[in-house]
């Protein structure tokens, strides 16, 4: 966002290492890693052990995004360098990408557009109903604030709303014993959990197997979450139904077979994609480093620093 970009020229000397070619980042590091006090990362780039190595005055990492899973923690706490991160601005937009994505999928969207344009429509090429969300069941993995977010939308659209996760929320819907119990008893199986090694394939091929040819995988949280190899292959198989993501393991690649596939809806890791959040985002990443530099209390600090 130039506001946020011009935000961070301003008060700070900035060296920008995303806008350098890949070939001259070594050298560029090289040549201004000694004197980087901060970093400013995205959610999905962090900073790994290497970096961190080369910037020796290091002292905060502020993350664009909530999301920290990218973020070297073993590496940044025996130097005791804080991160921060930018929850709850990016909340409601990141909900609303999910219920789209859902909705993408349940009304096929993609493909009636295609239909239009096509000239389907002229052309009068059978058309097969979609499905309608009312009275069907959601299964929200995670029902941290993003997960709320989304299960608060779905209810709205008369969806029947339950969750997994490893702790008990202060919610009053219902929480399935397992991720494999929740996947049999959804129609929609929705991931808002962090990612990071602990939730590592979460979603493997016998979640898919109990999700069903009828069910729907909606993933907005991290591609590592998903057995990705293992979603194409139920997907091929017709074992699971359909899938809407925004998340890929291994971005900005996607496996060509899901490319191909009429039961998948694809976007390109855009939930918290809105001029206002990414705004607010970015305005809260230079607060959190501003907060730093001055000796202030951060305002978003991550909880653990533990690896
Ligand atoms: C962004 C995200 O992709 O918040 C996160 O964890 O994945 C996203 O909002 C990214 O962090 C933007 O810099």
């Amino acid at each position: 966002m130039p506001q946020v970009s011009e935000a961070l020229d301003r008060r700070f000397t900035c060296h920008h290492l995303a806008r350098v070619p890949a070939e001259e980042r070594g050298a560029f590091i090289a040549r201004v890693g000694a004197n980087v006090r901060g970093v400013f990362t995205s959610g999905t780039v962090g900073i790994d052990a290497g970096l961190a190595a080369r910037l020796p005055q290091l002292e905060i990492v502020a993350v664009h995004g909530v999301g920290v899973d990218a973020v070297d923690f073993a590496a940044l706490a025996p130097r005791a360098i804080p991160v921060t991160n930018t929850p709850d601005v990016l909340t409601d937009d990141v909900a609303d990408l999910a219920v789209a994505l859902l909705l993408a999928s349940a009304r096929r969207l993609p493909m009636l557009d295609r239909y239009v344009r096509d000239g389907g429509w002229e052309a009068r090429r059978p058309l097969m109903p979609s499905r309608a969300l009312r009275g069907k069941t959601a299964g929200i993995v995670g029902l941290g604030r993003i997960g709320q977010a989304v299960a608060t939308r779905l209810e709205g659209f008369g969806m029947q709303v339950r969750y997994h996760q490893r702790g008990t929320a202060q919610v009053a819907y219902p929480r399935s014993a397992s991720l494999l119990a929740l996947a049999g008893e959804s129609d929609y199986l929705v991931v808002c959990a962090p990612g990071g090694p602990g939730t590592r394939h979460l979603v493997d091929a016998e979640v898919m197997d109990a999700l069903g040819p009828q069910g729907t995988l909606v993933n907005i949280a991290r591609g590592s979450l998903v057995d990705e190899a293992a979603l194409v292959t139920a997907l091929q198989e017709g074992r699971l139904g359909f899938a809407a993501l925004d998340v890929f393991a291994d971005e900005p690649r996607v496996p060509a077979a899901l490319k191909t596939m009429e039961q998948v809806v694809l976007a390109p890791h855009v939930g918290s994609f809105t001029l206002e959040a990414r705004t607010a985002m970015g305005m809260l990443a230079i607060e959190n480093l501003e907060a730093h530099f001055a000796g202030r209390p951060l305002p978003t600090p991550v909880a653990t620093l533990a690896s």
